[in-house]
């Protein structure tokens, strides 16, 4: 068999062998509906609940603050409707790298005139420009502002804690993706104003099709944006994914018990694998701050001319499908939306060239620094 590696740990990960051994074991004990009152609905809502305080604790939030979704996307959309439906609020301040999940939806609302929509400035590296930011804020009190805390395509980091500052300061309502960083970095919503922040497991070694928002406050004031039945406060409806709620929960505990360590082991593969680009390729640039305000676990570069051997036009699908043959699991921008970078709104926001091919790779804590040597050497063979 050939080789398999997998670095595009941003658009999905690998379910950790001890979170499958847990799912399982849930699947065996806890058959009930969660909403049943009799003992097998109390023994499955028991352990929902046991997992919604697992997750508020490891982020210092209440249980009542945790509401469990179908994932990220679903979590976005919640928010974004119920904050524009429920409350209200016509101003949205965003930006224009948001994942689509935020971006169309936003897009849409503005499109349909149930929201005035403005984007923040960004600087040259792609961060965004918190002067604007305030401009803004200050022009348009009581706003509602939806900022990514990291970019899943480049890996730009926005700070909760100086957005929060300002929309505190301005008296505007804050949500931050947070769908590529919880479980990677501490989040202690004690210590930053933030109102809703958002989780999908399977960027955490987690299973698929779960996640979760936090909505500060028990007091629930945004309405449901699935209608149904009464779980999850009023707030979602439809039968909790018990087994699934059990993995995130399992997956983030996993996650925050060695983070440190995690964190400084992925660190030194992205820092490897910038030296070994660099070594290697002369003219490639990175797409996004690849240095300092960054995601750890991520790169996108962008490789020109001099560095290629031959440019056409399906040249990016090409490269990966090469990649991929070669058994390099790689992504051109997000996969979430197309697998591929042709068209991507994150790099048209930048201005990229589009001569340039580029590649996200992103690392998680089953990469080592023997699978950069190997992709490097299959770039090499398939670039030059
Ligand atoms: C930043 C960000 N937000 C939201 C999502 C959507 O999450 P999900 O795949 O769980 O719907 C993703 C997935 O790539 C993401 O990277």
């Amino acid at each position: 068999m050939g080789i398999k590696i997998y670095f595009d740990n941003a658009a999905t990960t690998q379910l950790d062998p001890v979170v499958k051994k847990e799912m399982i074991s849930a699947m065996d004990k806890f058959s009930g509906n969660p909403s049943s009152i009799h003992s097998f609905g109390r023994e499955a809502k028991t352990e929902v609940e046991k997992s919604r305080k697992k997750v508020a604790e490891i982020l210092a939030a209440s249980p009542s603050e945790i509401f469990f979704t179908s994932g990220g996307t679903e979590a976005n959309n919640t928010i974004i409707n119920g904050v524009v439906n429920s409350l209200g609020i016509k101003k949205v301040i965003s930006s224009p790298i948001e994942h689509p999940s935020i971006w169309v939806t936003l897009q849409r609302l503005s499109e349909s005139g149930d929201i005035e929509l403005e984007y923040v400035d960004l600087d040259n590296n792609g961060h965004v420009d918190l002067n604007s930011l305030e401009k803004y804020l200050k022009n348009n009190p009581n706003s509602f502002v939806s900022l990514m805390h990291a970019n899943n395509e480049i890996g730009n980091l926005t700070s909760i804690k100086k957005v929060g500052e300002l929309c505190k300061e301005y008296k505007a309502i804050y949500h931050a993706d947070t769908v590529q960083t919880v479980g990677k970095y501490h989040i202690d919503l004690q210590t930053v104003n933030v109102d809703f922040i958002t989780s999908s497991a399977h960027k955490l070694h987690g299973p698929k099709g779960v996640g979760f928002f936090y909505m500060k406050g028990s007091d629930t004031s945004i309405k449901s944006f699935i209608t149904g039945g009464a779980q999850e406060r009023n707030m979602r409806g439809g039968t909790e994914n018990t087994y699934g709620i059990v993995g995130l929960a399992k997956a983030l505990e996993i996650a925050v018990s060695d983070l440190d360590n995690i964190q400084s082991q992925i660190k030194a593969l992205k820092e490897y694998m910038l030296n070994e680009l660099r070594a290697n390729f002369e003219t490639l640039s990175f797409n996004g701050d690849v240095e300092n305000k960054s995601l750890f676990n991520l790169i996108n570069v962008g490789f020109t001319l001099n560095d290629v051997k031959e440019i056409t036009p399906d040249k990016l699908d090409m490269l990966l499908f090469n990649l991929d043959i070669e058994g390099v699991a790689v992504s051109g921008g997000s996969a979430c939306s197309s697998g591929s970078l042709v068209g991507s709104h994150v790099l048209k926001a930048l201005n990229v060239d589009d001569n340039k091919l580029s590649i996200r790779f992103s690392f998680s804590k089953f990469n080592t620094k023997e699978e950069i040597d190997t992709v490097i050497s299959i770039l090499k063979i398939i670039l030059q």
